[in-house]
């Protein structure tokens, strides 16, 4: 009897044969590393819930964003965690703030060689842990947040950001940003646009990354799981208002809404392979239930491969070495 005329497994012979037909290419400088840094420190502290990320001092930051920047990796986003939090998140607009200034020391170290950008949001600042300011009742109220953003803007840009990221999807933020920076003539300033962002139980370790004091969920302003379709509504949304980069959040629940984005705009799509994606396979591997790097080469590739151009991962400066190989 003939065997099988089509033989796809001719093309998964060697490991240089499917280097040669891989579909999915992940390069440093796709990626690009979150990280944390806190008012007050003096040596790094461990963030026990994603295990080898840490909250830097302003020291250890500078170290962190230098080896990213050896290993090839395409940028850094910056958080930052204030010792005092109040109802405003004024931490947020202090040039003084521990954002600003960490904006300033990371430009000046590593700007040549990496994209700087930065988290525009108020829940890191806010002693609610909401990511805007509330109304009397509780609720968080879109417009006046809005002129809060417009003026964080401001203040990363005189810090010296490449990119802003607002992401805390209020209604109308990347437009509030994009015309305030434009009207204090930071026009090349650009703007990553966390777009599609959803209601997610996998943000669970962030919470403790950046001392969140949040009661409840963010149900109102984030996006419901269930929804596809409205995730590319938010994206096209985000580029009409000047979104320079649109981005999807989480990552893997989500890999269906990247595709669709991806097909949906014209302008490169990131995604965020986010804190409880880390942490679960940071937590697999230390069980020895899996294989730490080969998880972490699947999850990249898996992301990549649903469409997304860009993709912000924990793993970044590890995952440089990983994929150069
Ligand atoms: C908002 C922000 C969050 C994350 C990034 N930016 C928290 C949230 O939206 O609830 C989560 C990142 C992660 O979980 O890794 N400042």
């Amino acid at each position: 009897m003939a065997g099988p005329l089509v033989r796809p497994r001719r093309l998964r012979r060697t490991p240089v044969l499917r280097r040669m037909v891989a579909e999915t290419v992940v390069a440093p400088e796709q990626l690009i590393l979150p990280v944390f840094v806190r008012e007050g420190l003096t040596e790094p502290k461990p963030i026990s819930s994603m295990p080898g990320v840490v909250q830097h001092s302003r020291d250890s930051l500078l170290r962190a964003v230098h080896e990213a920047a050896e290993a090839g990796v395409g940028g850094v986003m910056l958080f930052g965690i204030p010792e005092h939090k109040d109802a405003e998140g004024s931490g947020a607009l202090d040039p003084n703030g521990i954002l600003n200034l960490a904006i300033t020391d990371v430009v000046g170290e590593v700007g040549d060689a990496l994209t700087v950008m930065s988290d525009l949001c108020l829940d890191e600042f806010t002693d609610h842990g909401h990511c805007g300011v509330l109304t009397s009742d509780g609720r968080v109220d879109n417009d006046r947040t809005l002129a809060v953003y417009a003026q964080m803007a401001l203040a990363h840009a005189d810090a010296g950001v490449d990119m802003v990221g607002p992401s805390g999807m209020m209604d109308g933020q990347v437009r509030v940003v994009r015309d305030a920076l434009d009207a204090d003539g930071h026009t090349d300033l650009g703007i990553l646009a966390y777009s599609a962002k959803y209601a997610s139980a996998f943000f669970g370790p962030f919470r403790e990354a950046v001392d969140s004091s949040l009661q409840g969920d963010r149900r109102t302003y984030q996006q419901d799981p269930a929804n596809g379709r409205e995730g590319v509504r938010e994206a096209l949304l985000d580029v009409e208002q000047g979104a320079d980069i649109v981005m999807v959040k989480p990552a893997l629940a989500y890999l269906d809404v990247i595709r669709r984005v991806r097909d949906a705009v014209d302008v490169p799509v990131a995604a965020y392979n986010i804190s409880g994606e880390y942490a679960m396979v940071e937590a697999a591997a230390a069980h020895g239930w899996i294989d730490r790097e080969q998880a972490i080469v699947e999850t990249l590739a898996s992301i990549r491969r649903s469409g997304a151009d860009i993709v912000l991962t924990y793993w970044a400066t590890e995952a440089a070495g990983l994929f150069r190989g």
